[in-house]
């Protein structure tokens, strides 16, 4: 399984620090980003959900149920990666691919107290890189139109947003839908 290869650990000196990371942060090595110690990113596992829906519930209005994780854990095996440390789960992707070559970001979500720390961009990173292994040369997003947070982060990445989708969450709040060739990742 993709994850596997994650796994192989190593010493990277990034900055004035040292970090212990997976190799999957090579990405993010080469382009000289700041990982927090210890965070390594993998493949989800059954047994990581519940803490995932935890995470789920205080990010998210409507959160996705243990059920629905689970499937989608199930189907995506390679595109819904977890970041972990040595206090658990800190963050998580969930992604699919449709249409063959085009990848679709489902949800990402990292939990409060290990924010703005780049999990998020390390997570994006890591599921760039098993996007472009599995043929993927576009993806897709939607996001809330007041999440600035979410909005800025994706345009540091290199997505563009390309329209707007009126009413598209359940409460009436518009998406904005944003896209990357997957070359443009930063
Ligand atoms: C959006 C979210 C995933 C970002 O996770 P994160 O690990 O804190 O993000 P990073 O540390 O990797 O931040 C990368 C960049 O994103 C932008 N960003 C992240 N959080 C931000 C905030 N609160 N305000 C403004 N910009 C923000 C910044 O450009 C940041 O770079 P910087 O820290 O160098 O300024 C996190 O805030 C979250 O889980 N929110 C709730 C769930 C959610 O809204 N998910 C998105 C659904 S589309």
């Amino acid at each position: 399984m993709a994850g596997d290869k994650m796994q192989i650990r190593m010493r990277a000196r990034v900055g004035r620090h040292i970090y212990s990371r997976a190799a999957s942060a090579l990405h993010a090595w080469e382009s000289g980003m700041e990982v927090p110690l210890g965070l390594r990113v993998r493949s989800v596992r059954e047994n990581d959900l519940p803490e995932i829906l935890k995470i789920e519930e205080s990010a998210f209005r409507y959160p996705y149920p243990l059920g629905y994780l689970r499937f989608l854990a199930k189907v995506n095996p390679y595109t819904f990666l977890v970041a972990e440390n040595q206090s658990g789960i800190v963050g998580y992707v969930i992604a699919d691919i449709r249409y063959r070559s085009e990848g679709h970001i489902i949800s990402i979500a990292v939990r409060e107290d290990e924010r703005r720390k780049g999990v998020a961009k390390l997570l994006i990173r890591s599921v760039n890189s098993e996007f472009r292994k599995l043929g993927v040369r576009f993806v897709r997003l939607e996001v809330r139109a007041s999440n600035l947070a979410a909005i800025n982060l994706y345009r540091s990445m290199g997505y563009k947003e390309v329209g707007v989708m009126s009413g598209y969450y359940r409460d009436g709040e518009d998406a904005i839908e944003m896209v990357a060739r997957i070359d443009d990742v930063a």
